[in-house]
């Protein structure tokens, strides 16, 4: 029999990371929604450059806050929206506009199983308000407007048959349509978000309709929970926990509690005694985005870099996509996915269940990083930005007969008494990072 949670903190706390949370290292994120129908945020925007701005909430790279600019009435979000859309054009008007025409659940699904991914994570309500599934609780919801589908529902199942775990991201602190603070439309100040008894009930009560409705392996909460709402929480994840026993939940629970720790586009501090899951859009936002070109995209061999020096460091990446309205993905962001899923059906064996080698990521003189995990007896080498042609490897303080994961790869290896001197030979950036296995 299951574990069975209480109603009490420390009966939630107990709870633990499942290993097939930390054994399948890649999930895919979906941000889709009302605000992929303007698709628009300034373009302009470097990853960092806008970090500390105190405009950030009126001018940042994130597509999914349309609405928010709106509300705000300034920024250059608002500027695009005055001057496409015109001023008096409301934001709910992209809700029933959005037709999601093209839309085949199956495909999407079959993509990210090539992608390599062992879970997704869809916003079944972003910031926005708009629920993704049939709610008791609101009429504001793809099936009654827009789409006219359960989109939670579609993606769960074609998600389901592929073999993968699905998840829910839910916006529980914010909802743009009850943030009737004007501090919080443009200040950090979230916990003024949403303030209400009403609200706190309403996010409580969706919540348990999601858990109760699709079960799902991930409870992805955003920003924050409603202050109001917060005795509320042991029950919800007690619920959680006994309906889903395999479930796992984020850090985004006003720091009360966590499964895993999350990381949004940078790394920060992460310590490799916890769980941890780093999350980013290919590009510079997590909705589509029509402004973002191949400058603002990582690049493939970026993207196999992320997961592998994410995964050497105890993470997974939860890498996003932002489908179009219609509901294709663009042809930019399937490329790369296809990508990484090639990499990963070569060199998965070194990601897929390893866990953090006891050794640390380090850079070589020539600029060549090296990562590595661990897997029962085999301890796993991923050397990355090499140089095409040959180059020189010295791994010190590791001794024993090296392989490499893709017999292709030419490489002469011998066991110095400082360590392995390795030589690779012929290799192509095509390849991205070459792994190796070593016994322990
Ligand atoms: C932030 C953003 C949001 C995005 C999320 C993903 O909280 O507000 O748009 O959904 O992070 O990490």
């Amino acid at each position: 029999m299951e574990k069975q949670y209480f109603a009490t903190w420390e009966s939630v706390r107990s709870h633990t990371v499942p290993d097939w949370y930390d054994d399948c290292k890649l999930g895919i994120f979906v941000h889709w929604g009302a605000y992929s129908v303007p698709a628009w945020a300034p373009p302009t925007c470097q990853l960092g450059e806008i970090d500390g701005d105190e405009n950030w909430f009126c001018n940042n790279p994130y597509a999914e806050w349309y609405y928010n600019s709106i509300n705000v009435r300034k920024g250059q979000t608002w500027e695009h929206h005055k001057k496409v859309w015109g001023e008096d054009f409301p934001y709910e008007n992209f809700a029933h506009m959005w037709k999601a025409e093209k839309w085949d659940p199956a495909e999407w699904a079959a993509l990210f199983r090539e992608a390599g991914a062992g879970y997704v994570v869809l916003t079944t309500k972003h910031h926005d308000g708009l629920c993704l599934f049939p709610s008791k609780y609101t009429d504001y919801s793809t099936v009654a407007i827009g789409p006219q589908r359960d989109i939670m529902g579609e993606l769960t199942r074609a998600v389901r048959e592929q073999g993968m775990k699905m998840g829910a991201y839910y916006s529980g602190i914010i909802d743009w349509r009850f943030a009737n603070d004007p501090i919080f439309h443009d200040s950090q100040n979230f916990t003024n978000a949403c303030p209400t008894y009403e609200y706190a009930d309403y996010a409580y009560k969706q919540v348990m309709e999601l858990i109760d409705r699709y079960h799902p392996s991930v409870l992805w909460n955003d920003i924050g929970w409603p202050k109001r709402g917060e005795e509320m929480l042991p029950n919800l994840l007690a619920h959680y926990y006994n309906v889903v026993p395999e479930g796992v939940i984020d850090d985004r629970w006003n720091g009360l509690i966590r499964d895993f720790a999350s990381r949004e586009y940078k790394f920060g501090e992460v310590t490799r005694e916890e769980k941890w899951e780093m999350n980013r859009g290919i590009g510079l936002s997590f909705g589509y985005n029509t402004e973002e070109d191949e400058r603002h995209l990582l690049s493939k061999a970026e993207l196999v870099s992320l997961l592998v020096s994410t995964v050497a460091n105890g993470g997974n990446l939860l890498i996003n996509v932002g489908p179009m309205a219609n509901g294709v993905i663009p042809p930019e962001q399937v490329e790369r996915l296809r990508a990484l899923g090639a990499w990963l059906r070569v060199n998965g064996e070194a990601i897929y269940g390893t866990r953090c080698a006891d050794r640390l990521s380090e850079t070589t003189e020539s600029g060549i990083d090296l990562h590595y995990t661990a897997k029962d007896d085999m301890m796993y080498v991923m050397m990355d930005h090499l140089p095409a042609g040959e180059s020189k490897v010295m791994l010190k303080g590791l001794h024993g007969t090296l392989q490499a994961i893709d017999p292709t790869v030419k490489f002469a290896c011998t066991d110095e008494s400082d360590g392995l001197c390795v030589t690779i030979q012929e290799y192509h950036p095509d390849c991205y990072a070459l792994a190796f296995r070593l016994a322990r």
